[in-house]
């Protein structure tokens, strides 16, 4: 069998695992013993399986499961302490309180440090998006995914912790709006998109009577701009986009169009790549090789870059 692309698996893959090529069934075998979760074959190179999946529903008789991954586990542990948290963030928001900065901190630090030990167990829950825990998860996913490429990028760790923060508070206008619009499946009429695309000034507003920094609120107003100025509320362009906003921008995306929801399709990393590069003037395009580097997925046109 040819493997096209491994699906997600971009720290679990075994270093053994370097051809394109399933030659034989002890090399199937390894591969099914892996952590890999799964592969996809290319069938114009090579023969597809001859056994049929295994059932997703086991028979009576088959051996009991077997034990969650302690990884997932730990990473639902992270996911159940940072929720609490993030629950009292944002009813003091709501409320018109002032947010605990040292709590907002300490959500970062639990996720960064989560991100740096088992980022595919953690990346891996948080895709899983209910409609209840959609804000939440996403939040927790940005605030990952800044943090991880915070670092990849030799950021120094304040501000790091700061992408951290700006990933958890960048919707945070997103409370300000109709519940029945964020809670409507499929797309929006161009009128609740309007109401939708308010939400960086609400937030941006929130902020302003918040203890957080500067950078938190220029990533909460303009995490909606794009490159080319055609993006919104302000239609900045080029130059005028802060590094966070140019990160913030990407990873947002990134979750959204992977996140795994029950009315639309997700795509894989490796298809969030190539479409995602594909979008003419929307990124910063050297950030985005880079990107797609820190989680894995290579880009030819793109490498880490040197200290
Ligand atoms: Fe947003």
């Amino acid at each position: 069998m040819f493997v096209d692309h491994v699906e997600g698996a971009w720290i679990d893959v075994p270093i053994w695992f370097r051809s394109h090529r399933i030659d034989d069934d002890a090399a199937l075998a390894r591969i099914r013993d892996s952590r890999i979760s799964a592969v996809v074959i290319d069938l114009d190179k090579g023969v597809g399986p001859t056994q049929a999946p295994v059932a997703p529903h086991a028979p009576a008789n088959a051996p009991a499961p077997q034990a969650p991954d302690p990884e997932t586990a730990k990473a639902k542990e992270t996911l159940r302490r940072t929720h609490s948290a993030m629950r009292q963030i944002f009813a003091a928001i709501r409320d018109g309180a002032s947010i605990d900065p040292g709590q907002a901190r300490a959500v970062v630090d639990e996720v960064a440090v989560a991100m740096r030990h088992r980022p595919r167990a953690l990346l891996g829950i948080t895709r899983l998006k209910s409609k209840d825990e959609y804000s939440f998860l996403h939040s927790v996913a940005v605030c990952a995914l800044m943090t991880h490429f915070g670092r990849f990028l030799h950021l120094d760790e304040g501000m790091v912790q700061q992408l951290g923060v700006a990933g958890l508070l960048h919707d945070v206008g997103k409370v300000t709006l109709p519940s029945e619009i964020l809670g409507k499946p499929g797309s929006l009429t161009e009128e609740e998109l309007e109401i939708v695309r308010t939400h960086p000034r609400q937030g941006f507003r929130i902020l302003q009577s918040q203890d957080v920094s500067d950078m938190v609120r220029d990533v909460c107003l303009h995490h909606h701009e794009r490159i080319d100025g055609r993006g919104y509320p302000d239609g900045l362009e080029g130059d005028q986009l802060s590094q966070a906003v140019r990160i913030a921008a990407i990873c947002d995306v990134y979750d959204a169009v992977t996140s795994i929801r029950p009315y639309k399709e997700a795509w894989s990393a490796k298809t969030a790549y190539r479409r995602m590069w594909e979008w003419d003037g929307h990124f910063d395009r050297v950030l985005l090789g880079q990107f797609f580097v820190s989680i894995g997925v290579t880009g030819e046109t793109a490498r880490r870059p040197e200290l």
